[in-house]
């Protein structure tokens, strides 16, 4: 018999049921609280709801504990690739060599685009954002890649490869089209990252030398952001694909979630907010003082998070890899010398400490961005070509699960009680109509 626990509501008592987590996290499952009392709760933000079981990542907020199917963030930064955690994120265990080497044949076998979809990139304005790119451009995959099922794994394996490599190869023709440069086309010979560095900045008058600090750096941020549990984009691909809509809608649907300052935006935000404070003399206190001002809508970008009250393990990774790729490229960013300060100060001010606020992945991956040469516009795509997996992953268990149902949360009604027709010509009061 499960614990259980009591509500007690006028002369009602009801029982309902504890769920387990596997690392001892408890919740109520409330399937049945409006059945047994008319009620429902009330959670903005859903800070305190839970959405589903999932037995993909762990993330224990006041730890900064993360792991992908049980495997550390720390040392999957460390040991492993990007194109391999994506594996283990959507299959559920670490590939063998040579499940290993048939994803990347299946990723450079699905690495071009239709052709007629190059001219698409033309008709958008030169200034257009490439997250409202990439979220049209996936969008209209469907259009050429209609049919598919997931009922088998090399059908799976497709729709994985076939995603997980053109949003690649897509991202970065719509930065070469945006400059007007060539665009370069994927190589058979080149592995996923460094493809992709490969498709930005090779050009045919200046061929581009493939750096493997720089590979090795975009291995680990894409890994650091590959999955996060039930993070806004993440619940946006769950939410639009329970309607069972394809699975290119669904995930359209999380690139444009994930575009907001307050999510994934959030990396081009920290390097904004960091030019800003550059431009104004790097007066650092008074962007920690704006921050803690009530009146002042200013947030200090790249720090706080729902789910940790400590430092982001991931932030801790990043910042790691800042020093190690500005070293290699023997460059200096005097924007990571501010960030710095900027942490340094704010860890040791009250109102940081009060409300649980450490920089998070967003506050440090913009420095190693930049030093790549991606340009800050491109960098919630960056992010966005990362947390593919994840959302890939999570959308699968999602169709997977027994108890998954279309996603249809209630409300509290404020508005009017019921209200009588007045013909217009009836209406004197202005603006009643
Ligand atoms: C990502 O969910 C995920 O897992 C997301 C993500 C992923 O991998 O998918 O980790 C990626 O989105 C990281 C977060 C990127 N966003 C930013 O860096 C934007 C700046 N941060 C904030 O806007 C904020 O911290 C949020 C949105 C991230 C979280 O906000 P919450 O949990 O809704 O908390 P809140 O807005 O209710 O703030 C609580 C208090 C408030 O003060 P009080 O009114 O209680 O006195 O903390 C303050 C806030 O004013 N606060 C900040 C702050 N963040 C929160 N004050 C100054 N600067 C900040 N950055």
């Amino acid at each position: 018999m499960s614990e259980t626990v009591k509500l007690i509501y006028r002369d009602k008592c009801i029982e309902l049921p504890l769920i387990e987590g596997a690392e001892g996290e408890l919740a109520i499952d409330i399937g049945k609280l409006r059945q047994k009392t008319g009620l429902i709760t009330f959670d903005p933000g859903y800070a305190n709801t839970g959405s589903c079981q999932s037995a993909i990542t762990f993330m224990d907020g006041e730890r900064g504990i993360l792991r992908y199917r049980g495997y550390s963030i720390e040392e999957l930064a460390e040991k492993s690739i990007f194109t391999e955690t994506a594996y283990l994120l959507i299959h559920g265990a670490l590939p063998t060599r040579r499940e290993l080497n048939h994803f990347s044949v299946l990723l450079n076998d699905n690495s071009l685009i239709h052709e007629d979809m190059q001219a698409f990139f033309q008709n958008f304005p030169r200034a257009s954002h490439p997250m409202g790119i990439l979220a049209s451009m996936v969008t209209a995959l469907r259009s050429f890649y209609p049919a598919y099922s997931i009922t088998n794994e090399e059908e799976l394996n497709l729709i994985v490869a076939r995603l997980m490599s053109k949003i690649r190869t897509m991202a970065a023709m719509s930065y070469k089209i945006s400059k007007g440069h060539k665009v370069i086309y994927p190589r058979p010979d080149l592995t996923y990252c460094a493809n992709f560095l490969n498709m930005m900045f090779d050009n045919p008058v200046k061929p581009y030398r493939i750096d493997d600090t720089l590979v090795e750096a975009l291995n680990v941020f894409w890994v650091l952001h590959a999955d996060h549990e039930q993070n806004c984009s993440t619940s946006t691909v769950r939410m639009v694909g329970s309607g069972k809509v394809n699975i290119y809608a669904a995930i359209s649907a999380g690139i444009s979630a994930l575009w907001g300052p307050l999510h994934g935006g959030a990396n081009q935000s920290v390097i904004e907010m960091l030019m800003d404070i550059q431009k104004n003399g790097g007066d650092v206190q008074k962007a920690v003082m704006r921050a803690k001002d009530k009146n002042d809508p200013f947030r200090l970008m790249g720090f706080g998070h729902r789910v940790y009250k400590t430092y982001d393990p991931r932030a801790k990774i990043m910042k790691r890899m800042c020093d190690k790729v500005l070293r290699k490229l023997k460059i200096s960013d005097p924007l990571l010398d501010i960030a710095l300060k900027l942490e340094e100060i704010a860890l040791q001010d009250s109102y940081f400490i009060d409300h649980n606020l450490y920089p998070n992945v967003d506050f440090y991956s913009g420095i190693v961005l930049r030093a790549m040469g991606i340009p800050t516009n491109m960098f919630t795509v960056m992010f966005a070509i990362g947390r593919l997996p994840g959302w890939i992953a999570q959308w699968k268990e999602s169709l997977d699960d027994p108890k998954w149902r279309l996603s249809r949360p209630r409300q509290i009604y404020i508005g009017n009680t019921v209200q009588k027709y007045i013909p217009i010509d009836e209406r004197e009061v202005a603006g009643q109509s």
